[in-house]
């Protein structure tokens, strides 16, 4: 099994890449916004409760997204690897995964940071808002968004630098140049399918 977390600041192209890295290698994809914006859409109790922090570009809380994820890792019982996209974003979600994968017998094997410069990515959502239907895709919320990341996520590289897992790549350049780039680091642990 190869589980791989990719990383970044919002806009930085995590669920662009997500759906190529999947075509490719067949791993499971799991985002925790995509999972939450589904919460929202079927008003659910956890959606109209992570609709709250979400609206406003705060993180929701800790152990309503980890309940998810273990749902989920769970229910994906023949996968050939997870991609995690947007999560662990606390040191706290990085070391429930850990012990979550640990029971599984596995682990997370790279993690993959997409850097991409502040003006980059605001300049991004702002366009994706215009057709998205995202709440959190205006200007006022994206600027949060980005605060909250910095604060509470960014540190979160640091987790994975000690264990050496950590490898940052430049998301700034076209899509299929950036996507080149993970590749080779991803072939290091696992051939592609397709
Ligand atoms: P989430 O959905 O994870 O949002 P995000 O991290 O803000 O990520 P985005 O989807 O906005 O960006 P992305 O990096 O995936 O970029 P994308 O590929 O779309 O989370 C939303 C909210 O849910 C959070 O604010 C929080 O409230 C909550 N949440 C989620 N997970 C949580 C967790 N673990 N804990 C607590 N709360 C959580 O690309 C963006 C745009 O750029 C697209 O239009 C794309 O076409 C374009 N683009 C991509 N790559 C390039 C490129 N190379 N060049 C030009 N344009 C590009």
């Amino acid at each position: 099994m190869f589980n791989l977390v990719l990383f970044g600041p919002p806009g930085s192209g995590k669920g662009t890449q997500s759906e190529n890295i999947v075509k490719k290698y067949q791993l499971q994809h799991i985002s925790t916004g995509d999972l939450l914006r589904d919460e929202v859409s079927r008003q659910t109790t956890l959606g109209t409760e992570a609709k709250k922090y979400m609206d406003q570009g705060m993180l929701v809380p800790d152990e309503v997204v980890i309940g998810m994820i273990s749902v989920k890792i769970d229910e994906a019982q023949d996968a050939r690897g997870f991609i995690f996209d947007g999560f662990p974003r606390t040191r706290t979600q990085a070391e429930a995964l850990d012990k979550l994968l640990e029971f599984k017998n596995t682990k997370i094997d790279l993690v993959l940071a997409l850097e991409v410069p502040e003006k980059d990515l605001i300049e991004r959502l702002v366009k994706r808002g215009i057709t998205s239907g995202r709440s959190d895709d205006n200007e006022e919320v994206i600027t949060a968004r980005i605060k909250e990341y910095y604060l509470k996520t960014e540190p979160v590289a640091q987790y994975y630098s000690h264990q050496e897992k950590l490898e940052r790549v430049e998301g700034h350049r076209p899509i299929e140049d950036t996507f080149n780039v993970l590749g080779k680091h991803i072939n290091k642990y696992l051939l592609p399918i397709a």
